[in-house]
């Protein structure tokens, strides 16, 4: 099987992507859609901040790639009635840096970092304080003749992006007083999404045809727009132009997302931890080279999908393929019972 097989599901977004993403995006909380119980917690936060005449509180959100955490800092921007800066970790390299960004700031404004666990560390502890009383201490000059700049900010709200909460040091994690998780989005929910979207792109579709997609697209709406354009194609090229169930389907096969919404690189993956690890366990390091996918697209974008579908499970000795994987593609589980005897 080639590495390309599955890029339509598990490609980075590409520049004509984001296009589409951001004309999708939902503008308010009432139009974004799911993750019910956080909404509701935020729509309070929000107005007990618009009440007080205060800036809202730093949020820290975390999830999986595509599930809302740049919609919902965008969401909090327009919904408080103030600006968005972003950035990102990797782009924030130097003290410098965030302290041009930070002071430029208007009263209020939310300043958005996304990827926030890569940050450099130095610009980290310099974050620090800025998050606590909205002061930034530069350090000028070196040895007997160095000493500290004290700049106050304007009072903003950080908003942080993550998909590995685990790698964010205590520290930074505690000085958000908002913090949530994103879950994978449940199939009628991914529906409506499907059906709002094909609203915005004029695309004719039929409930049966995006209840399909929403059942295959690993529970998350990035994917889940990207493949409503690529079944569109095919309801076009191969169909009558709508999108019913039957061309869903049909779409999605040759697309080679099967009926659990797995994707080929899942596949791939779990025939790997069956046929050459003997179904596990086995380290993710030794996945990543046994299927050739980047370690960090098998962490963030693969795994908890199967994980949180029962395919795989976790052990501290490393991941196991489930008897629900090994039915799944097929094969017959091994009798561990009688390897015992
Ligand atoms: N709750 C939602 N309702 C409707 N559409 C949504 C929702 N959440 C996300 N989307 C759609 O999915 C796309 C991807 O979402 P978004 O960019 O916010 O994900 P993300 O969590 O920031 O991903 P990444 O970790 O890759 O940065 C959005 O452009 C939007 O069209
Ligand atoms: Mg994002």
């Amino acid at each position: 099987m080639s590495k390309d097989e599955g890029s339509v599901l598990n490609a980075a977004a590409k520049p004509d992507e984001e296009t589409f993403d951001r004309a999708l995006r939902p503008k308010s909380l009432d139009e974004f859609i799911g993750q019910d119980k956080l909404k509701e917690n935020l729509k309070v936060f929000l107005k007990a901040a618009r009440q007080r005449r205060e800036p809202l509180d730093h949020c820290l959100f975390y999830s999986p790639p595509g599930l809302g955490k740049t919609t919902l800092a965008n969401i909090l921007a327009r919904e408080m009635g103030v600006n968005l800066r972003m950035s990102s970790g990797p782009i924030l390299e130097r003290v410098g840096d965030l302290a041009a960004l930070l002071t430029d700031l208007n009263d209020g404004d939310v300043f958005f970092i996304d990827e926030i666990h890569r940050l450099n560390p130095l610009v980290e502890e310099a974050l620090y304080p800025v998050m606590e009383d909205y002061t930034f201490f530069i350090s000028t000059g070196k040895g007997p003749a160095a000493s500290t700049l004290k700049l106050s900010i304007p009072r903003f709200t950080l908003i942080g992006a993550t998909t590995r909460a685990g790698l964010l040091a205590g520290p930074l994690r505690d000085r958000f007083g908002i913090i949530g998780q994103l879950g994978f989005y449940e199939p009628a929910e991914l529906s409506a999404i499907v059906r709002r979207s094909a609203g915005i792109l004029n695309i004719a579709a039929d409930a049966d045809g995006c209840a399909e997609i929403a059942r295959r697209c690993r529970g998350t709406p990035r994917i889940a727009n990207r493949l409503l354009r690529r079944v569109r194609d095919f309801a076009e090229v191969k169909g009558e132009g709508r999108i019913a169930g039957d061309i869903a389907r049909y779409a999605l096969d040759c697309l080679e997302v099967d009926a659990e919404g797995l994707d080929a690189v899942d596949r791939r993956l779990l025939s790997a931890v069956i046929d050459k690890f003997e179904g596990g366990p086995v380290g993710l390091e030794n996945l990543a080279i046994a299927v050739a996918e980047e370690l960090d697209t098998l962490t963030d974008v693969i795994e908890p999908f199967l994980i949180q579908t029962g395919f795989m499970t976790r052990t501290p000795r490393g991941r196991v393929a489930t008897a629900k994987a090994y039915a799944h593609l097929g094969r017959k589980p091994p009798r561990r019972d009688l390897e015992l005897l």
